[in-house]
């Protein structure tokens, strides 16, 4: 009965995944996610019943507890907060994986049974512990809290750490150890893997964390699956697999989708970076709400491209506003998403579903790239790196490479930012030197206001 109801949110899990990879079941994956942890935490309330009415009880206190924080935090958070959130519930995983160890080997009477038990035992805990405090230093970096200065000496001292943790495992499994120097050994490595957690996440650059965030992610569901196999739990096996496994794959995808190597992330540099560091103020064209208004009053088909500053503005509901508007007057909008547009995978998809856009309006980069001029208009809406033209013919951008959204191919494009700050890469963007280019200086959601009142105005 107990399996049966672990099989059933394995599968629920996994089916709740396969869901979320399209974006008009992707609500739906999130309910059968739920449901299916529901299940697996009712088995594991019916299990403990068994047990004894002590436990029972203080499980039922802390699942209560957990549930309400959880869900005042989570319904509280600003959207553009999301991977601050994410960050730390990835820690707290990390966290309980270490606390179930250090119990395995303190709170038991009977000692490990094994070698093999004991490295994975370990390797619990150094993974728990560096996706804890990891994560921690990313949420308070991406939260703007005051942090040391990135130096290179917490790079030297993250490797020497990740030395010493290393020879400390190979020591333990090369040579005979009593269970009193495992007691020693396992509190050496979660301190210093503790250690290794702040040193590793302090000197990347803080809009890089969320690559870092979701490896922190595979680490901590890597610590869960370890936790698993010696506590021989399946559910812990398999959810530590899906969140080890989608972890890495994510974390692979967004390097890929920015051109940039896992390591040089880590290491918190950008390739090439003449470009980034160029001088002197490019001079841009700027062009008013009116003339933006009859622009796109006289446009066939027009495209959105969001970006960053869409979430910082907060301008998804004026982008649905505009859509509606230029409808009703026979003016075709898309919106056209590039997959690292914004701070966090699926940002830009969350926010326009938020808004209630239709799917069907909404484009991936790859399906409309290669007929970008049949667009007479391309609004590009707080977006910078993702439409930079220099990722495909500047060899010496520090985006050089990275697949882009080919706004400058539309008639007219019009970009909707506040200065001529640049974007995330700090790149010079090229877009801006191009004749179809003019930039509607302003908040984009205040633009787009303006525009919007214009337009009703034609
Ligand atoms: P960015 O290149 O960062 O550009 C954002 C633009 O938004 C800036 O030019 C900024 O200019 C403008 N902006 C900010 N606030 C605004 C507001 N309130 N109103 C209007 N404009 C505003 O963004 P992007 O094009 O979305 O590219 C994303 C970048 O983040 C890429 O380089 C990507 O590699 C990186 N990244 C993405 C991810 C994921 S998974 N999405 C993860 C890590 C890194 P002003 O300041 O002049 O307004």
């Amino acid at each position: 009965m107990l399996m049966f109801a672990y099989l059933a949110a394995t599968v629920g899990l996994v089916q709740g995944l396969k869901y979320m990879g399209e974006p008009a079941k992707a609500k739906l994956g999130n309910q059968v996610a739920a449901a299916s942890v529901l299940v697996a935490l009712a088995a594991l309330i019916y299990a403990t019943g068994r047990a004894g009415t002590a436990n029972l009880l203080l499980l039922l206190v802390l699942l209560a507890l957990g549930t309400l924080i959880g869900n005042m935090w989570s319904n509280r958070v600003a959207m553009t907060a999301m991977p601050q959130l994410v960050s730390i519930f990835n820690g707290l995983g990390g966290a309980c994986a270490v606390v179930l160890g250090l119990n395995q080997v303190f709170g038991q009477a009977t000692p490990m049974d094994g070698k093999l038990a004991g490295t994975v035992l370990l390797l619990t805990n150094l993974f728990g512990a560096v996706a804890f405090t990891g994560s921690m230093v990313a949420y308070m970096k991406l939260d703007g809290r005051k942090l040391p200065r990135p130096s290179q000496g917490q790079k030297l001292a993250a490797r020497v750490l990740l030395v010493v943790m290393v020879a400390a495992l190979v020591y333990y499994m090369a040579w005979p150890a009593d269970a009193g120097a495992f007691t020693w050994l396992i509190l050496a490595i979660s301190v210093l893997a503790l250690l290794y957690g702040v040193y590793f996440a302090l000197p990347i650059g803080g809009a890089d964390m969320p690559v870092v965030i979701s490896l922190l992610n595979a680490l901590s569901g890597v610590a869960t699956l370890f936790a698993g196999l010696v506590f021989h739990d399946p559910v812990m096996i398999i959810g530590g697999i899906l969140v080890g496994a989608t972890g890495v794959i994510l974390t692979l995808q967004m390097c890929v989708a920015m051109n940039r190597s896992l390591s040089g992330v880590l290491a918190g540099t950008f390739k090439g970076g003449k470009a980034a560091q160029a001088e002197g103020e490019q001079e841009l064209r700027s062009i008013t709400a009116v003339e933006t208004a009859s622009l796109l009053a006289f446009s066939k088909q027009v495209a959105v491209v969001p970006g960053y500053g869409m979430a910082v503005a907060q301008a998804q509901r004026e982008c649905f506003a505009l859509q509606e508007m230029l409808r009703q007057q026979g003016v075709d909008l898309h919106f056209i998403i590039h997959p690292v547009a914004g701070r966090m995978p699926g940002h830009m998809n969350v926010l326009l579903a938020e808004a209630n856009i239709p799917y069907a309006s909404v484009k991936e980069m790859s399906e409309v790239n290669n007929t970008m001029e049949h667009y007479d208009t391309v609004l590009v809406i707080g977006a910078n790196d993702v439409v930079n033209p220099a990722a495909e013919n500047d060899p010496d951008s520090p985006i050089y490479g990275m697949p882009i959204i080919r706004a400058y191919k539309a008639k007219q494009v019009i970009v909707l930012k506040r200065s001529s700050a640049k974007g995330y890469s700090g790149a010079v963007n090229t877009l801006f030197d191009r004749q179809n280019c003019k930039v509607l200086f302003g908040d984009a959601k205040a633009s787009l206001e303006e525009v919007i009142n214009e337009l009703k105005r034609i």
